[in-house]
């Protein structure tokens, strides 16, 4: 891993999401969540100030241990217990299948490199009257942004961690066998192609309605 990647990456993740906007769509987002917690790219644990003491347990999956360095002082503050997984959200997780009540999912999907893998593992953990809680960028409506992400998307994910600005979201958990509760979608503040959010729940196919 080079020097960038080390050390010059994870402190301008954990800096660019603390803005205005993210923080306000964590405290909008992140207090529904119950129960066993699964946070899929805990990062710098910018969630953990946001649940609820309806949290028994947050397991924190991320390849990243300078970002889990950060989420691990984060930990020592907050009356919750989280139990950090090192690893990479496609690969099996150390978890049974049905066990967890919330997955967690803060612009994390755009940097996984294979989105449906890593979602059939949390469709796997999830309970089925369980929720998938998600806060991601992703691809815009309009054609013209549409088209400037395609075209940055490559350069971009060098900088930025593998992070692409043009998957489709609510395809992508849609595709993997979740049926969205609740979604909205738009732009906040800042460059177009960066920014336009899907926030929502989604619940596996299987929950009853
Ligand atoms: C933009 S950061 C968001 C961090 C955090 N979710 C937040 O809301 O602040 C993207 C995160 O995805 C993590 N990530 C990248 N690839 C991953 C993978 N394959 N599985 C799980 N997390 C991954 C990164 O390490 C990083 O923590």
């Amino acid at each position: 891993m080079g020097v960038y990647a080390k050390y010059v990456l994870p402190r301008v993740i954990d800096l660019a999401m603390r803005n205005v906007e993210t923080t306000r769509l964590r405290a909008a987002w992140i207090p529904l969540a119950r129960g066993e917690v699964l946070e899929i790219g805990i990062g710098s644990g910018l969630n953990l100030p946001y649940y609820s003491r309806d949290v028994q347990r947050v397991y924190g999956v991320d390849p990243s241990m300078e970002l889990q360095q950060m989420a691990r002082k984060r930990a020592t503050v907050e009356p919750i217990e989280v139990e950090f997984l090192s690893q990479s959200a496609e690969e099996t997780l150390p978890l049974a299948n049905a066990s967890v009540d919330t997955i967690v999912m803060t612009w994390t999907l755009c940097s996984i490199p294979n989105p449906p893998r890593a979602l059939q593992e949390m469709k796997r953990v999830l309970k089925a009257n369980g929720r998938l809680i998600f806060l991601e960028h992703g691809r815009a409506p309009d054609p013209g942004v549409a088209a400037w992400q395609r075209r940055i998307t490559p350069f971009w994910k060098r900088i930025g961690g593998g992070c692409h600005l043009d998957r489709q979201v609510d395809q992508l958990i849609t595709l993997a066998g979740f049926r969205i509760a609740e979604l909205e979608t738009g732009y906040l503040r800042g460059p177009r192609p960066m920014t336009y959010t899907y926030q929502g729940v989604a619940e596996t196919s299987d929950a009853a309605v």
